[in-house]
Order: structure tokens, then sequence, then C-alpha cells
């Protein structure tokens, strides 16, 4: 069996006090342990640019190899920070007004993928098999095909794809479409997403897509999919109910004294459409008086990017928000929201998570958005909490047993809260049921799985006589 690499902008390393946690990490774990191979990426550390440049530090644990590199200060300033977190990102998430294009930037990004690419390359084997993820990485194999690699390549987008015209307003968008077809195969989270890269390819690049997905475009051969990744749920509900967290969840129920609960957990990022969703817990209050004083709501809001511009925006922001709003409604011994800036241990929240009565998950814009798919799973099957869900998360394709909303809709939101907190138990559980069967049904293994297959049958490629990459499979029909 060839080996498999993994490459993310992010390595999760882990250390002896603390495992690989997160479902993601397990999942690909588990894959390079069937498979052998390696996990390389950015360690997360900024370093000298000679450090950067002296080659990846590799080290195993537990079983599996892990290679990463630091990044030098110019490089993370233009390539992460920059054009990946201030301009990829909010354009992906539909936000365009927050994005902005910086050419020195670009070349950052285009930079940093070419050295990454130049680093992993003397630990490939030729039949190893290369699994790119996420938006950093976009140009990878392109850096690769460059350098000469012919290895498989597949990619899978953990975001949103964005309709033409709105990755059209990426400056260099056809420079980075072009790269993303050096790959074997694209992977997206969803069917809008895989829609959306192929009405570019045929109204922007001038490509074709044939009936089995392949699109052609730039003289080179790309298949497409739809994987929606997943969780393990049993995983998830064994953590929810661990015996060890039964203390902290007591005095969490204690301090509600009776109190409903309604949980939020998210980055700290304004995709998440958190002041949407304060603004509707205060309209909650607002249209019924029965709920002042009745129920709490619980957002825990790990910062992350906080050195990049709109990250802080979004903060002050919603410390405004939530100030405000619980100045309203407080009295001595109650206050509404419960802000907390913090990360928890992943076992814990989903403890958390079984103690409320609803999970409230509505981003303005997501690629999956697997907090709502823990949720479900960590709910008490005799008496589980409802999901609220944006329609705006990829996994609302899935979770029809939740109540969906448009986090535009703060009206909407609102009632949908009423309406989850009223729910008699055997609707709740009619709705768990149908929940739980859709992340049983396909689970982050068959995520991998089926992304590991197609990747497998992708052929290999080959040189022709023009030194051109063509797929030997497809040589003909493209000549
Ligand atoms: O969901 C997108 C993503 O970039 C993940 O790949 C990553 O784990 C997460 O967001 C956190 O982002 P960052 O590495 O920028 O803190």
């Amino acid at each position: 069996m060839s080996r498999l690499i993994i490459v993310s902008n992010r390595v999760a390393l882990p250390t002896d006090n603390k495992p690989a946690s997160g479902g993601l990490a397990v999942g690909l774990l588990g894959a390079l342990e069937q498979s052998g191979g390696l996990w390389f990426g950015w360690s997360g550390d900024i370093v000298s640019g000679s450090r950067a440049a002296s080659g990846p530090l590799v080290q195993h644990r537990n079983g599996v190899t892990y290679a990463t590199v630091g990044l030098s200060r110019r490089d993370y300033d233009q390539y992460y920070k920059g054009f990946s977190n201030a301009m990829l990102w909010p354009t992906f998430h539909y936000r365009i007004d927050l994005a902005r294009f910086d050419r020195k930037e670009y070349a950052g990004y285009r930079r940093v993928n070419n050295l990454l690419a130049q680093q992993l390359i003397p630990l490939l084997e030729p039949d190893d098999v290369i699994w790119v993820h996420d938006y950093h990485l976009l140009p990878f194999a392109d850096a690769l095909r460059a350098a000469g690699i012919r290895n498989r390549i597949g990619f899978f987008l953990h975001i949103p794809f964005p309709a033409p015209q709105v990755l059209t307003t990426i400056p260099p968008h056809e420079d980075l479409v072009k790269a993303m077809c050096a790959y074997d195969l694209l992977g997206f989270q969803t069917h809008s997403d895989l829609t959306a890269f192929r009405d570019y390819i045929e109204r922007e690049a001038g490509g074709s897509v044939a009936p089995d997905g392949t699109a052609k475009a730039y003289g080179q051969v790309v298949r497409g999919g739809v994987y929606r990744i997943g969780i393990f749920p049993d995983d998830v509900a064994a953590q929810a109910s661990r015996p060890e967290n039964r203390k902290p969840v007591l005095e969490l129920k204690q301090g509600l004294a009776g109190r409903k609960l309604i949980m939020s957990v998210d980055r700290l990022d304004y995709s998440k459409g958190l002041v949407e969703r304060f603004r509707a817990f205060e309209r909650l209050m607002e249209m019924s008086q029965s709920r002042q004083g009745d129920v709490s709501f619980v957002q825990i809001a790990p910062p992350t990017r906080s050195d990049v511009h709109t990250y802080q925006q979004i903060r002050e922001r919603l410390e405004y928000e939530a100030g405000r709003i619980n100045g309203r409604f407080s009295s001595l011994n109650y206050a509404p929201i419960h802000y907390l800036n913090r990360g928890f241990d992943h076992r814990m929240l989903m403890s958390l998570f079984r103690a409320s009565d609803v999970g409230f998950v509505t981003p303005l814009r997501d690629g999956m958005n697997l907090v709502a798919k823990e949720y479900v799973a960590a709910q008490d099957p005799a008496d589980p909490g409802v999901l609220v869900l944006s329609c705006f998360a990829g996994a609302a394709s899935e979770l029809s047993g939740a109540l969906i909303v448009n986090p535009h809709d703060i009206d909407g939101m609102a009632e949908a809260l009423d309406h989850a907190l009223s729910m008699s138990l055997p609707q709740r559980q009619a709705r768990q049921r149908e929940n739980l069967a859709a992340l049983h049904r396909y689970n982050l293994g068959a995520w991998r799985d089926d992304f590991l297959t197609d990747l497998y049958a992708c052929p290999i490629v080959a040189v022709d006589a023009t030194d051109s990459a063509v797929p030997q499979a497809s040589a003909s029909a493209l000549a």
C-alpha cells in the first residue's frame, strides 16, 4: 500500500500530556497509522529566516511521523495573516466587505507554498499519495508539479468555495484556480461548493465539465467530489458522559438554579454570526417576559487570529453587545449571557453540551460546522437538547432534525429558540433520532475513506513528450 502524506497549514503535534484530540486529527491519524507516512506542515512557530530555511524537524510520536517547519515573520505576515486570513478567508465566507488585497501578500502566499513544497520534496517517495488540506495551500500541488513531482495529489477544502461572482473579486482568481487544477482530486464539503467550482471552470475559465464531473481547464484535468466531513459520534457520546466531568456539570446546573441553558461554542470569528446570535437572544428576552430570568445563554468563544484587524474589531463588538444585553436584563442574582473568551478541554465541552437544553449554532457561512454534529452526538437520548442551526452551515443539509434558521433573521432565530425551549420530550427525541442517524450514516471514517479511495483511483500523472503533465488514462482525450 502507498504511504499517505498529509499536508496542512498547522500540524497538531501531540505531546506526552496532550495526546491528539479533536475529531479531524484523530481521523487523519487513523489513516496514517494504517498506511504509514507522515504529516507535514507549519509548526505554529515564528522563527528566524535562516531557521525557517533549514529544513523540517522530523519527529515520531505514537507511531506517526511528523515533519514541521517554522515560518519567518515575513512569511507569517504575508502568507498566513495576510493573503490566507485577510483575503481568502473573508472572501470564501462571502465577506468581501472585510477582504483586503495586497500584491506583496499574494506573492508571499505563493512563495511560502513553494517553500513548503521544496521542504517536503526530500521526504517523498515515488509511490506516496499526498493529501493537502485547506485554503492556505490552494497552489501547493502546482508548486510540487513545477518541481517535477508526479505523485497523486488530492486537496480537501474545509471552508466554503464561493460562487464565481464572489471569487472573481480576488484579483489573482484565475491564477489561483489554475493552480488548483494541478491537483488530481478536489474535495468540497457540499454540492453548492462543488457547483461553484464547476461554474467557475465553465463560465470564467472557458473549460468544460464532463458528465462524470471531471473538469478540464488550462490544459489540465481535475476530478471533483463532495465529501461531507463528519465525526465519530460514539466517541463524542462517550466523552459527553464521562464521570470525571460530572462535578463541573453539577456545579453549572447548581449555578443555573433550574434555568434552561442555551449553549454555543465557536472560534471568535466574524463568520460565526455571533453578533446576530446575541441579538436573537436579546429578542427572545424582549418577546417574552417569562423568559427573562428563566434562561441563560453560555457563549464560549476562544480568540483566534487576534493579530488580524477584523478579528480585533469583532472582539470589541461582541464585548459591547454582551455588556449591553446583560446591562438590560440582569438582576442581582442573574446575568443572561455568559460570554467566555477562553478554550475548554474538548471532553468537558461535550459534557456541557449534554447538560444544555439548546445548541445554538448560527454561522453566517460555514464549510460544515462540526460543533453542530458534536452537539447532537453529545446528547442524552432519553432527554436530548434541541439543535438550532444556520441554513448556511454545511451541516444543515444533513441534520434535518435541527430547527433550521436564517442567521440574518433575528426574529426568526428568537422564535426558533422559543420553540426549542418549549419543545415536548417526544418531539425532541424524534428530532434527535433523525440527526443521530445522519451522523452514523456518514461519519469521519467514511469521509476519509471515500476521499482516499477516489484519490487512489486517480490515474498517475505521466510526462508526455512536450513535458506537460497529463494523467495517463486521459491523455488521449486531451490530445
Ligand atoms: O476551519 C478552517 C481552519 O483554518 C482550520 O483548518 C483550522 O483548524 C481552524 O480554522 C483554526 O484556524 P487557525 O489555524 O488560523 O487558528
